[in-house]
């Protein structure tokens, strides 16, 4: 991938096509689409690419990234970042055990078990690393969170270290383990 320094104002633009699904500002309101507001610009190039070179499965952004130039990709990436992400999701009353259990393994792990604390590589506070490519994982629905984690879960081998730092986690977790901290992402941030 090649390109110019990102330039938020440029990224807008072509940011425009996004919004109708990824929400106003790219901050999701819709629990079927994550949202793309505020997250690591490294992590949105990435997906982008991996969408626009058909290796991560949907079809509705492999025709959105045909259209994108690199350019266009680290632009929008950029403009992303500097938005707010859109609302934490609502832990009902009969999810808090489920939230405290999941928010445990976040933090802590589960040494036992071979479950390493996601908070290592995404941060206590969820925020992740833009210079390491970890992804910020605050504010996503539990729908979207459930989606991804099994994609990681389940996906082959690619010999590439982003998606098997998440493969090698989930390896060990159950499906209530994923549930959990499907739960307890949802509703860190504000
Ligand atoms: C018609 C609706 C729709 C439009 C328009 C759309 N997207 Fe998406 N996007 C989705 C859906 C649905 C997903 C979730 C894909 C999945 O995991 O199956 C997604 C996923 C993504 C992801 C991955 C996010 C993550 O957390 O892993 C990125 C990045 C993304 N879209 C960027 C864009 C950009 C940039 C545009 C505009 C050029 C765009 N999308 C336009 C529906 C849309
Ligand atoms: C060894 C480092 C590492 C650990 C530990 C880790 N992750 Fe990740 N995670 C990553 C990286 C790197 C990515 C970006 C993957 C990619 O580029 O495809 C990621 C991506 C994700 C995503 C996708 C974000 C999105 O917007 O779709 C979710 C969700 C996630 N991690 C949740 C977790 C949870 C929950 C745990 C703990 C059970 C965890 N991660 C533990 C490194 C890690």
């Amino acid at each position: 991938m090649t390109f110019k320094a990102p330039d938020p104002a440029h990224g807008k633009v072509p940011s425009h096509t996004c919004q109708g699904c990824h929400g106003p500002g790219l901050a999701s309101m819709n629990s079927a689409i994550p949202g793309l507001a505020g997250q690591n610009p490294s992590y949105t190039r990435l997906q982008l690419t991996v969408f626009r070179a058909r290796l991560r499965p949907s079809a509705v952004m492999w025709q959105q990234a045909a259209k994108l130039s690199d350019q266009d990709i680290a632009d929008i990436a950029a403009y992303a970042a500097t938005r707010q992400p859109g609302p934490a999701w609502k832990v009902g009353s009969a999810d808090a055990a489920l939230a405290a259990k999941g928010e445990a393994l976040f933090q802590a792990g589960d040494g036992p078990r071979n479950i390493i604390a996601c908070a290592i590589c995404h941060g206590s506070d969820g925020r992740g690393s833009d210079c390491l490519g970890v992804a910020s994982i605050t504010n996503l629905s539990p729908d979207c969170g459930g989606k991804v984690l099994h994609e990681f879960k389940d996906t082959p081998e690619f010999g590439i270290p982003h998606p098997n730092a998440m493969r090698i986690t989930l390896r060990p977790m159950t499906e209530e383990d994923l549930k959990a901290v499907q739960i307890y992402i949802s509703s860190m941030g504000k």
